[in-house]
């Protein structure tokens, strides 16, 4: 009985792991707080999901199965220059498309993203 109950608390936890390796976290800096932690959290989540319909695409890549979002640098986060920096930006990334407040979420989500290295 004992043996079972290690060996599925065992299979739990490697289940919990694997589910979490694909897990995106935030960072966000330890004053903010209440309010505004709340509100960035919601825009840190659209953000993601925009992201991910948005973006991903071009700029995910795979490591050993697990998904890798790049770390960019803040200075790379220019927000509407992002749009005409590149040819594949001005045919993917048009206005109608990514409206400037969901470009505006896309980089909340990029700069509060846990860096990955
Ligand atoms: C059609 C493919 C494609 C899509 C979609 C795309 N990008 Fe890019 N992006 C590129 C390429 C190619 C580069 C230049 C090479 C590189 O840095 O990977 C680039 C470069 C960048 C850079 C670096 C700019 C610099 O100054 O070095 C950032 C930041 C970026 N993209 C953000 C985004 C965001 C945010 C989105 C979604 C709104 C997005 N990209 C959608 C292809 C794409």
């Amino acid at each position: 009985m004992k043996k079972t109950i290690t060996t599925l608390l065992a299979i739990t936890f490697a289940m919990i792991s694997l589910a979490q390796r694909n897990k995106v976290t935030y960072d966000f800096p330890p004053e903010m707080t209440g309010k505004i932690r709340e509100d960035f959290i919601k825009r840190w989540e659209t953000g993601k999901t925009l992201y991910g319909i948005n973006c991903a695409k071009c700029h995910n890549t795979k490591k050993k199965r697990k998904t890798i979002i790049p770390d960019f640098k803040p200075e790379q986060l220019t927000g509407y220059a992002l749009r005409v920096k590149n040819a594949q930006h001005e045919a993917s990334m048009p206005d109608n498309q990514v409206s400037p407040e969901e470009l505006g979420l896309i980089v909340t989500f990029l700069v509060y993203k846990k860096k990955c290295q």
